[in-house]
């Protein structure tokens, strides 16, 4: 194997990403923001990042709260993927605009999307600023999964989930339908 190699532009080039919508906010102002740079962190304790650029409307609302959810939408979201992502809180209520429902969580103040198939719960731990982007790190204090997209063993079918990824090199969403293998 010797595979012709390009050398890219040093940048955050890894794809595919996730592209999942965060719900943030209390009785003053809620709000719903889609993000990219989102990953998990760390196992134990369980512990989540989102990268969050200060100008953003949500930014505000996430260091007043103090805590936020991770909502993973599934493709007949994705409409209201592309809504949370390109228009702002400063301009409209997302809830209203997307029709989405808010739903309280449990142990948080940031109402979750009623809904997404999978909620995280998240309660902010450190926030770093690591450049353009302010990583908000947070522990996972509870997560919701729909019944209806768990398997006979109780995990989740990635199948019945019909999620979606997202390419930022060039700003696509694709579907992730196909099972390869066990591990
Ligand atoms: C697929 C996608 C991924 C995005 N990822 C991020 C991200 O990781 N961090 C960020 O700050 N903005 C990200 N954005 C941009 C914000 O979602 C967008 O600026 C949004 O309108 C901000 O809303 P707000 O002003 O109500 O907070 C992304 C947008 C899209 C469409």
């Amino acid at each position: 194997m010797n595979l012709l190699k390009r050398e890219l532009k040093p940048g955050t080039v890894l794809v595919p990403c996730p592209a999942v919508i965060v719900s943030v906010g209390d009785e003053t102002e809620t709000n719903l923001i889609t993000l990219s740079w989102v990953a998990n962190l760390c196992s134990k304790p369980p512990r989540m990042g989102i990268g969050v650029v200060p100008k953003r409307h949500s930014y505000d609302i996430l260091k007043r709260v103090g805590d936020f959810v991770i909502n993973v939408p599934s493709q007949d979201l994705i409409e209201e993927t592309v809504l949370c992502g390109t228009k702002s809180g400063r301009d409209l209520d997302k809830f209203d605009a997307t029709g989405l429902t808010a739903k309280p969580s449990t142990l948080i103040s940031s109402p979750m999307i009623d809904e997404c198939p999978l909620n995280i719960e998240c309660r902010t731990w450190k926030v770093i600023e690591v450049g353009t982007h302010h990583l908000f790190i947070g522990d996972v204090v509870a997560a919701h999964i729909d019944e209806s997209v768990l398997d006979e063993q109780g995990e989740p079918d990635l199948a019945k989930m019909s999620l979606f990824t997202y390419n930022p090199l060039v700003g696509q969403y694709w579907a992730v339908n196909e099972f390869l293998r066990d591990w």
